[in-house]
């Protein structure tokens, strides 16, 4: 993150291939998540005693989710701007902080609690196969990798916000409906349609070849019946929670952009 200049750290382009990467590793940990039945057991409070634990009683994957936040806080992930945790209080960095470019207007959006919700409720039942196999490590180590991917993806929703905010073409219409308080106008200058619809073609695209396994004969890439992922979960997720959140994110940025 914080290779380069400042300037080009924000540009859009650089932000662009950015998200896009992120749309493979987020495929490719749901991939891995739908492996494992759904598991109820690692999603229900109280089912687990917990080494230390003063009266906790979440569920598992909430116990293993801040046990590895607490190891990657102290490695200084949370002080990345493009890095959010879904629990705290967290422990500080023991090693020193980086040096990043002052890009972001100061802020505390965070939205992981819907992002953690969504997950829960609709991707987890759909992806996976219902049932239990036991797999209980593994599967809270996919939904980690899943709820860490779309976090950041979700979250770059602040560079975007600020990107488009700096274009000077655009920034008099922003200061405006700031101002105004004007969530609908803030949200359709920030909106490209034939942007989303390009990227959700994308990803169709992408669940469909990543989901199979690549014949010698590449001709038969449309024709492999049994497919790692469900296309269409993939898509939902975008079109549901991602753009979405990520809208969220851009407009709750900007809507506090011109404070002190
Ligand atoms: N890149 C930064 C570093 O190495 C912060 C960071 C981002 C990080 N993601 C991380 C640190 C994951 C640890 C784990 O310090």
């Amino acid at each position: 993150f914080i290779s380069g200049k400042p300037e080009d750290s924000i540009s859009l382009p650089k932000l662009r291939n950015t998200l896009i990467r992120l749309e493979d590793t987020i495929i490719f940990a749901l991939i891995e998540r739908a492996q494992f039945s759904v598991n109820d057991n690692v999603y229900k409070p109280g089912m687990y005693k917990y080494e230390q634990s003063n009266g906790f009683d979440g569920t598992f994957l909430e116990y293993f989710l801040s046990e590895v936040e607490k190891v990657h806080a102290k490695v200084r992930r949370y002080q990345s701007p493009d890095e959010y945790p879904f629990t705290g209080p967290l422990p500080e960095p023991i090693i020193p902080p980086l040096n990043y470019p002052q890009i972001l207007k100061h802020n505390n959006i965070n939205v992981n609690d819907k992002i953690m919700k969504f997950y829960l409720e609709d991707i987890v039942p759909s992806l996976c196969m219902p049932g239990d196999d036991q797999n209980y490590g593994s599967t809270a180590t996919r939904d980690v990798e899943c709820l860490q991917a779309l976090s950041q993806r979700i979250h770059y929703g602040k560079f975007v916000a600020e990107a488009k905010f700096l274009d000077p073409k655009l920034q008099p219409k922003y200061i405006e409906y700031i101002k105004n308080r004007d969530v609908g106008a803030i949200e359709e200058l920030l909106t490209d349609k034939l942007v989303e619809e390009a990227l959700l073609k994308r990803l169709r695209r992408k669940a469909l070849i990543y989901g199979q396994d690549i014949e010698e004969n590449l001709n038969n890439l449309q024709t492999t019946k049994q497919l790692k992922i469900n296309v269409d979960i993939v898509v939902e997720l975008y079109e549901k929670c991602v753009i979405p959140l990520t809208k969220e994110v851009e407009i709750e940025y900007l809507l506090a952009r011109l404070d002190e």
